[in-house]
């Protein structure tokens, strides 16, 4: 049992002190990886795993070993979609370029995309990565409200540039962040207190703190899924009584939506609708996107209102050289009409409620689960010492190894690292729900029984 806060990356982290364990050849090919990419590179696992090929959702290694993908929300319509492939492959024979030349790629999948949203969140910007993605949101929510100030979750993780890493506290293994951000908690509920009046206090209290340090509030920004935190998702519409308090300030909702987007979250009651943030009914100033966004090319966006563009284009210069090239526009195109073409947003909804079901049955039989929570095919799983209820990281990761041991991948989160990241690709079908549960079920019985 361990309680002690965890950095995302660390979780599930290879130990390079332990290569001595590891067969010559596995030895061999993690040493020239340590070689070419020093105390930057991270794998996976106690044994990592050399990958050499994907399809649909699984994985497969350079023994030919399968692996059920339950870890990979990138490739979220299924590793290697023929249909993504084949449009990344016939742009890319035939022009890729920058945006300063008319093309009518990139302008069909922004209408399509822009379809897709509220009215209002009328105008895309095109980057390569959610990092990007949210500097940028960053940067257009401080000239549209004036404020310096930004509120952000205890475990959350924005990204890599150096203004997001200030807005994700866990990167930041020997600081706190700059005092132009405020940390608050994961949502929960707290203090005799709902989970949507409990965040709303915690936004007013770190408001509140901003402007003890003189700084304006700028933007609430929330991945809509809480995935870092542990993934939470319910009630729908929590959010909205810390949004309206943040819009009281003279804020903004930037809605990170690089984690849940594209479907994830299951939609709505009909299986509609692709972000996070509809879950809770309200609709935000700024979204950002990136992962799932290509199924695998690199690309990201930020979707906001004309006026916020126009006044941040007045006041900076923004060229980005990759960001909304045509390759990544007919890529990104596909996976929409993958995702309309193969009803996967309905398809995470009924799988995903599926796999709900086989967790939470499974939890009334294993005092070590302690919850499962999410949405769609976003779920987390909490690993809790049962005569304590503390958070158990250590199981969780013994766990997660076990399964990769038994052919299935599979990653942590949560403040503790004691909650297992459940989001495979939307292609899952029950009958893969069916062999990671029992599985999961197998390995704790045989943990119970000592074996
Ligand atoms: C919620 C969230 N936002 C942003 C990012 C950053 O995206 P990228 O790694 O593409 O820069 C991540 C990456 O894990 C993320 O989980």
């Amino acid at each position: 049992m361990s309680a002690a806060k965890t950095e995302i990356l660390d979780l599930n982290r290879f130990d390079v002190l332990s290569a001595a364990r590891l067969s010559p050849n596995l030895a061999g090919k993690v040493a020239r990886r340590q070689a070419n990419f020093g105390a930057s590179s991270v794998l996976f696992f106690e044994q990592p795993i050399e990958m050499v090929k994907a399809e649909g959702a699984y994985l497969i290694d350079a023994e030919g070993r399968r692996y059920l993908d339950v870890y990979n929300n990138v490739p979220s319509v299924g590793h290697c979609h023929p249909r993504v492939v084949e449009a990344i492959t016939r742009q890319v024979a035939e022009l890729n370029i920058h945006t300063r030349y008319l093309n009518g790629v990139v302008d069909a999948y922004a209408e399509d995309l822009l379809s897709r949203f509220p009215a209002g969140l009328d105008t895309l910007m095109m980057t390569c990565t959610g990092s990007e993605s949210n500097d940028l949101a960053m940067r257009i929510a401080r000239i549209a409200t004036g404020g310096q100030g930004f509120i952000v979750t205890e475990a959350a993780y924005h990204g890599n540039t150096a203004l997001v890493t200030e807005i994700s506290p866990s990167s930041l293994r020997k600081r706190t962040p700059a005092p132009f951000v405020a940390v608050i908690p994961a949502p929960e509920a707290r203090d005799g207190r709902d989970v949507a009046e409990s965040f709303a206090a915690s936004v007013e209290e770190a408001i509140a703190a901003l402007k003890a340090r003189g700084v304006a509030l700028a933007a609430l920004i929330v991945d809509t899924i809480f995935s870092s935190d542990g993934i939470h998702a319910d009630p729908p519409g929590f959010l909205q009584k810390a949004v309206a308090v943040v819009r009281r300030a003279g804020g903004v909702l930037i809605a990170d939506e690089v984690q849940p987007g594209f479907g994830r979250t299951g939609g709505d009651e009909k299986g509609e609708g692709l972000w996070g943030f509809q879950r809770h009914g309200l609709v935000p100033e700024i979204v950002t996107m990136g992962k799932p966004m290509g199924n695998g090319f690199p690309m990201g966006g930020v979707v906001t209102r004309s006026d916020f563009v126009a006044r941040f284009c007045e006041e900076t210069g923004y060229f980005n050289t990759f960001g909304g090239n045509p390759v990544a526009a007919a890529a990104g195109h596909a996976v929409l009409k993958v995702l309309d073409e193969e009803g996967l947003v309905q398809r995470a909804r009924t799988v995903g409620a599926y796999f709900r079901r086989r967790l939470e049955a499974l939890m009334g039989v294993s005092a070590e689960i302690g919850a499962v929570r999410g949405a769609g095919l976003f779920l987390g799983l909490d690993f809790t010492e049962p005569s304590t209820g503390a958070p158990d990281a250590a199981l969780a990761r013994a766990v997660i190894n076990a399964l990769r041991a038994r052919g299935i991948l599979i990653g942590a989160a949560g403040k503790y690292g004691a909650t297992l990241k459940i989001r495979p690709p939307l292609c899952f079908s029950n009958a893969d729900v069916d062999l990671f549960t029992d599985t999961l079920a197998e390995i704790l019985v045989q943990r119970r029984a000592g074996v």
